[in-house]
């Protein structure tokens, strides 16, 4: 068994550069790196996290054993609702067989034709939010584009009536800041925090009221599909429509916020790549999954072992979070060819950005679209875009992007 001990990752408020350094020289070091003394395991290699990812009954993603039961029964008050389960119905936690039981109903309700159908809808809402920024020299992009078009876009999927959206934001935006700013990580984002009790109450009373309605008379969208779909005789109960609803808002809106924002940072760092998009706007498709590869919204990924095994030739016990870091996968010089270069022309482009195995981005379809139209669009209004100061970083070792980017030349 190997035992090293590593100094702690470094944060990522200086743009990731200190993380990728501290990356590749784990790298080099080892592909996987147990250590005893903190009992703890980390992947670095692309083929090693690959490895993990294919093999849910090893890697586990249920981690509702680490969390402790609560010492007495949680008290509610007469008349008062329960805060709700999180982990009931969370495809990102949940295994097999339970696991794709739950995909398979929620794929029934994010079908191919409801993401194509979103296009048109898509472009208007981008050519909205960049009429708001006409005229205006200098603008905070995160909160004024990335994240605003996301979260419409998920709220117009789940048919979130237009005069609600404003609301939607808030809530999307509460969560956001709740999980990611004190740099919490994965397993803890698991409990509910006591501040967001009441957030949680008030999204699931809305989207149950909504599901209800949607019952009665179902609609052409996501949620009237999703109270509708059954696999094997058995439908979604109200806790896992709320928890899937709540699921598709966060993962649906984070990573594409953050996508765009790492896309506009590579862009600038790269001016020559940003040339080429403006002449050649099918090229950023290509150029979007070089990105992904080259700074990941979801830097890392977490699995529990439930047995013992060996992974690149290192032993680790059961019962142990495995910390595996797509961002080194992603820069392994044994999988992609000059792998420090951002190359908009890289094919093929095997990055694990949205994961790998049974767990794969279930919305990585809409992800891409929304990012592809966003870019065009933008690139196409303001062919020069320049950031204005110095982009602010979320400095979470779970998410990777900026929270602050302040665009100028958008009047051209
Ligand atoms: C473009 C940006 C996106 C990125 C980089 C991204 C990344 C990821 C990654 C890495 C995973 C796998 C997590 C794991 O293995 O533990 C994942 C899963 C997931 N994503 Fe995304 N995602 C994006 C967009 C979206 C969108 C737009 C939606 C929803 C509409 C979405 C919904 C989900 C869901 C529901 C899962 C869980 C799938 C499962 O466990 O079976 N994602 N995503």
């Amino acid at each position: 068994m190997t035992e090293t001990v590593t100094s702690p990752s470094p944060g990522t408020s200086d743009g990731g550069d200190a993380l990728r350094s501290w990356l590749a020289e784990n790298r080099r070091k080892h592909r996987v790196l147990w250590d005893e003394q903190t009992r703890s395991c980390q992947v670095f290699g692309f083929a090693e996290t690959q490895a993990m990812l294919r093999d849910p009954e090893t890697f586990s993603s249920d981690f509702s054993r680490l969390i402790p039961a609560p010492q007495s029964p949680v008290e509610v008050a007469p008349g008062e609702r329960p805060v709700p389960n999180l982990l009931k119905g969370h495809l990102s936690v949940t295994d097999p067989p339970r696991h794709r039981k739950l995909r398979n109903l929620v794929s029934q309700a994010l079908t191919p034709r409801a993401v194509s159908d979103l296009e048109g809808k898509i472009t208007e809402i981008t050519a909205g939010l960049l009429d708001a920024m006409e005229g205006r020299d200098e603008v905070e992009m995160v909160s004024g584009f990335f994240n605003p078009l996301p979260v419409t876009v998920i709220a117009e999927l789940l048919g979130v009536p237009a005069e609600d959206h404003a609301m939607f934001r808030g809530w999307a935006d509460s969560l956001v800041s709740a999980n990611h700013d004190a740099g919490a990580v994965d397993a803890a984002r698991l409990q509910v925090p006591e501040e967001m009790a009441g957030l949680l109450l008030e999204m699931e009373s809305y989207i149950l009221d909504h599901a209800a309605r949607r019952r009665r008379e179902p609609s052409d969208d996501v949620l009237s599909r999703l109270v509708a779909a059954e696999v094997d005789g058995e439908s979604l109960d109200e806790s896992e429509v709320f928890v899937i609803t709540l699921m598709l808002l966060l993962a649906g809106h984070i990573s594409t916020t953050l996508l765009l924002g790492n896309a506009l940072v590579c862009l600038d760092d790269n001016p020559r790549a940003l040339a080429t998009l403006r002449e050649d706007p099918a090229a950023i498709p290509g150029a979007l999954e070089e990105v992904l590869r080259h700074s990941p919204p979801a830097p890392l990924a977490y699995r529990l072992t439930t047995r013992e095994t060996t992974l690149g030739g290192v032993d680790i016990p059961a019962d142990v979070m495995v910390a595996s870091w797509v961002m080194s996968a992603n820069h392994d010089e044994r999988q992609f060819a000059d792998a420090e270069a951002f190359d908009i022309g890289r094919t093929p482009n095997p990055h694990l950005s949205f994961g790998h195995g049974i767990h794969f981005c279930i919305g990585a379809p809409l992800g891409r679209m929304e990012a592809r139209i966003a870019l065009s669009m933008l690139l196409e209004r303001c062919p020069e875009p320049r950031l204005a100061e110095p982009p602010v970083y979320y400095d979470s070792p779970t998410i990777f992007g900026v929270k602050r980017l302040v665009l100028s030349g958008l009047t051209a």
